[in-house]
């Protein structure tokens, strides 16, 4: 996550002086979220993703130069184009290999581990680096409380190689296009001006009724493709958006909180950086260990869902 950390108290002040009324209170109470990171002017998802893929590739013991696969999940690209799998492809010296970018918003990063695990699956490519990178900040309309207090920038990344034991046993992935106007930033560039409103719009129940029943139903489907059951799930790490989503999400799959790995508190809905955020978090704690199962799912604009079942 980038330096520059908000909390709710932060946020609360910083709106206040635009005459924007918010609290603490609200935030923790509908939402889960206590802090967020939004990065410095100049920086963008490929810088953020960037130190991730350092960091992934120092923890699996491999080069810039072994990837010959590079998947970045965002909605906020450095640029209309190229990727910001290109750029990032270049910061980090793996030049050559294929790159491109996945765009399902919140789903991004299920979307992205599933393509790299097909492109594996095939011979396709042997060592992967996926990426979800996000700097939401750039969107997000700050006189808009029911959607500016959601939100925050980061980054997480994973190694993916082929082996003979798999790793990723199952996933299922949708999209309904039908909802486009739930969670939209509807903008666009024309004739070297936007056109339309730039920012994120959201109805916010509209998704959360939307978001729980989707993610059961991805999430039962993942595992029958795999022949396992609820009770084979030794960890759930979903989308970091709102942690009554992940407490509904966790009744319908009837498991415990104890179960589902949460960090949303210390860094909002980063979109596609959540579930590897999360997974950071876990990994690096201890929380999670080697050997266990992992049910990740996330759901987002589109609209698009999906989970993924895998061994660590
Ligand atoms: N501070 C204080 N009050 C607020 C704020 C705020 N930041 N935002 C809204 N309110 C007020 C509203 O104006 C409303 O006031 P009113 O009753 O006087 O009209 C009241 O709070 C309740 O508003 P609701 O929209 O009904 O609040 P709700 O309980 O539905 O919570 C929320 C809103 C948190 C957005 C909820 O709908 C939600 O979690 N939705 C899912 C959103 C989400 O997670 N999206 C991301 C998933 S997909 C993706 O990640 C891109």
């Amino acid at each position: 996550m980038p330096p520059r950390r908000l909390t709710n108290a932060d946020l609360v002040a910083e709106l206040a002086a635009k005459g924007v009324e918010t609290s603490d209170e609200w935030i923790v109470e509908r939402t889960g979220i206590r802090a967020r990171h939004f990065a410095a002017e100049g920086v963008y998802s490929s810088d953020l993703g960037l130190e991730a893929a350092r960091s992934a590739l120092q923890a699996a013991g491999r080069k810039p130069q072994d990837i010959d696969l590079i998947i970045v999940a965002t909605s906020t690209p450095d640029m209309v184009f190229p990727s910001t799998a290109c750029i990032l492809q270049n910061k980090l010296g793996a030049n050559g290999c294929a790159a491109f970018d996945v765009q399902a918003v919140c789903s991004g990063f299920v979307y992205a581990l599933a393509v790299a695990d097909s492109m594996i699956q095939t011979g396709a490519a042997k060592c992967a680096l996926v990426v979800g990178a996000e700097v939401f900040s750039r969107i997000l309309d700050f006189n808009d409380r029911t959607t500016c207090v959601l939100f925050g920038d980061g980054a997480g990344a994973v190694v993916l190689e082929a082996s003979e034991t798999p790793g990723i046993l199952a996933s299922d992935l949708h999209a309904d296009g039908k909802h486009v106007g739930i969670l939209c930033v509807p903008g666009h560039v024309s004739g070297g001006a936007i056109l339309g409103d730039p920012l994120l719009k959201m109805d916010g129940q509209a998704v959360f009724k939307l978001a729980v029943g989707l993610l059961e139903s991805a999430a039962k489907a993942t595992l029958a493709k795999a022949g396992l059951t609820e009770s084979d799930i030794d960890w759930l790490v979903p989308h970091q958006a709102n942690i009554r989503i992940m407490q509904s999400t966790a009744r319908k799959l009837k498991l415990s909180m104890d179960k589902v790995v949460v960090t949303v508190a210390q860094h909002g809905n980063t979109s596609a950086a959540s579930i590897p955020l999360a997974l950071d978090t876990a990994v690096r704690s201890g929380q999670v260990k080697t050997g266990e199962t992992l049910l990740l799912e996330g759901v987002g604009g589109g609209f698009t869902w999906g989970a993924l079942l895998l061994v660590l």
